[in-house]
C-alpha cells in the first residue's frame, strides 16, 4: 500500500511543471580584477518577495556581487538569471530592478514629489492620473506625504533617505538592490529605518537584496542571510539558524559575540567533551568531529552560567576581570586560564544579587549545558 502511494507521488512529481523561477539565481558566478579573484564561484537562489541580506566584513566582495546583479560589472564566469531569464546581454536599464546606495543623490532643484516621479517621467508615464497616483502611493509608503513640496535641502538626513527609498520602489521593480543604504544615519535613526524598511518591503512585496557589514542590521530585517568572507559565501540561512547553528568559526565570530575555545574533541555515543589546554575537559554538543581532532568550541555569552565561589564538578574556575554595565545587560569578562578569556552576559534587570555584588579579582564558577556548546571544525 505504502509503496504504491509513494510511487504514485513520485510519478506526480516527474510530470509537474518546473517550480516557478526564483527572483534571482546566481550559478557559479565569479569576478576577477586583473590577477585577483574577489568573488569565488557563488551559487545563490533568492526567492520572490524575499528580504535577503548579504553580510560580511569590508572588502569581502558584497558590492562587487551587487554590481554584477545590477549589470554594472560583467561576471568573469558563471551566469545570472532574473525571474528565470539570463541577463548576460541585458544592460542595467533593461533589468527589472532598481538600486539604492549609501550615497543616494537626490536632485537638489526638484521637490520631493518630482524627485520621486523623475524616473516615471523619463519612462514617459502620463502625469495624470498614472504618475501622480504612483507618487502618492510611494509618499504614503514612506510616511512623507506632508513633505511632498519641499526641496531636499529642507529635509533631515532620515527624511531624504525615505525619499530615496520611495524613488527606488515607485516604478514597482521586481527587485530592489540596497547597498548599505543606512550607513550615513545615526544609530537611533538606523534602528528606526531598519524596522521601516522591513515593513515597507512586506507591504510592497518586492524582493530586497540588502548589503551590510552590520550583523545586527541583517539579523533584524532579513528572511535569510548570506554570510560572506573573502569572496566566498560561508553560510546561507535564516537569522536564527545562523546565530544558533553557525557553520564555521568565521560565522560564529562574526555574528554576535561568541566564546571561541580551541581544544581536542572526545566523544562517546551519549556525550562529547573538549579538552582545553589549561582549563580541562568541558561539555560539548555531539559534533561531526572525530575523536582526537582539533576543534573550536563555540558558546554564546548568554549561555554561560555564572556562580560566585570556587568551581565544583563540571564547572570551570575563573577570575572576574571586569563587570561592564551596558544598559540592557551586564557583561562579565572572565579569565579561565592563561590566554583563555570568556565573556558572559546577564540581562541587567535580572535579580541575581550575588552576581551584581561581584568585583574584579573575585573567583567565579562557570558552566554551560553541553547542547549550548557547538563543535566547529578548526
Ligand atoms: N574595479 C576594481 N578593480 C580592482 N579591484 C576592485 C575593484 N572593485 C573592487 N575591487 C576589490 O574587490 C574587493 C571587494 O570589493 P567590494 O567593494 O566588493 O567589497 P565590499 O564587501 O563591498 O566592502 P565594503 O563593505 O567596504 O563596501 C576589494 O578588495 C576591492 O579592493
Ligand atoms: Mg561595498
Amino acid at each position: 500500500m505504502t509503496t504504491l502511494a509513494s510511487s504514485a507521488a513520485a510519478d506526480a512529481t516527474t510530470v509537474r511543471a518546473p517550480r516557478e523561477a526564483p527572483a534571482i539565481r546566481l550559478s557559479g558566478v565569479t569576478k576577477t580584477f586583473g590577477s585577483i579573484t574577489v568573488v569565488h564561484p557563488i551559487d545563490l537562489r533568492i526567492e520572490d518577495n524575499e528580504f535577503f541580506s548579504i553580510l560580511g566584513p569590508s572588502g569581502c566582495g558584497k558590492t562587487t556581487l551587487m554590481r554584477m546583479i545590477a549589470g554594472f560589472e560583467t561576471p568573469t564566469g558563471g551566469s545570472i538569471e532574473l525571474a528565470g531569464r539570463s541577463v548576460e546581454s541585458l544592460p542595467t536599464r533593461k533589468r527589472d530592478l532598481n538600486m539604492l546606495f549609501q550615497s543616494y543623490a537626490l536632485f537638489p532643484h526638484l521637490s520631493v514629489r518630482d524627485n520621486i516621479g523623475f524616473e516615471l517621467k523619463v519612462r514617459g508615464r502620463k502625469r495624470y492620473p498614472e504618475r501622480d497616483a504612483a507618487i502618492d502611493e510611494a509618499l504614503a509608503l514612506v510616511h512623507m506625504e506632508r513633505f511632498a513640496d519641499r526641496k531636499p535641502n529642507e529635509l533631515s538626513g532620515g527624511q531624504r533617505q525615505r525619499v530615496a527609498l520611495a524613488r527606488a520602489v515607485v516604478s514597482r521593480p521586481s527587485v530592489v538592490l540596497l547597498d548599505e543604504p543606512l550607513g550615513a544615519l545615526d544609530q537611533q535613526l538606523r534602528k528606526e529605518m531598519q524596522v521601516e524598511l522591513k515593513r515597507m518591503q512586506r507591504e510592497v512585496g518586492i524582493t530586497f537584496v540588502y548589503v551590510t557589514h552590520d550583523q545586527e542590521e541583517a539579523l533584524t530585517m532579513s528572511d535569510r542571510i548570506a554570510v560572506m568572507s573573502e569572496g566566498r559565501v560561508q553560510q546561507i540561512d535564516a537569522p536564527r539558524a545562523i546565530y544558533d547553528h553557525p557553520a564555521n568559526r568565521f560565522v560564529a565570530g562574526f555574528i554576535g559575540t561568541c566564546n571561541l575555545l580551541d581544544g581536542v574533541y572526545h566523544s562517546t555515543p551519549a556525550e562529547a567533551t573538549v579538552d582545553i589546554a589549561g582549563v580541562g575537559s568541558v561539555g560539548a554538543s555531539v559534533g561531526a568531529a572525530s575523536a582526537g581532532e582539533s576543534v573550536t568550541l563555540a558558546v554564546r555569552p548568554e549561555r554561560l552560567r555564572l556562580r560566585a565561589g570556587s568551581a565544583g564538578g563540571g564547572e570551570i574556575a575563573a577570575t572576574l576581570l571586569d563587570a561592564v554595565f551596558l544598559g540592557d545587560e551586564w557583561r562579565y569578562i572572565l579569565r579561565a586560564a592563561e590566554g583563555v578569556q570568556l565573556i558572559a552576559t546577564r540581562p541587567s534587570h535580572s535579580s541575581d544579587d550575588e552576581l551584581t555584588r561581584l568585583a574584579p579579582g573575585d573567583v567565579v564558577a562557570v558552566s554551560w549545558a553541553a547542547d549550548d556548546a557547538r563543535v566547529l571544525a578548526s
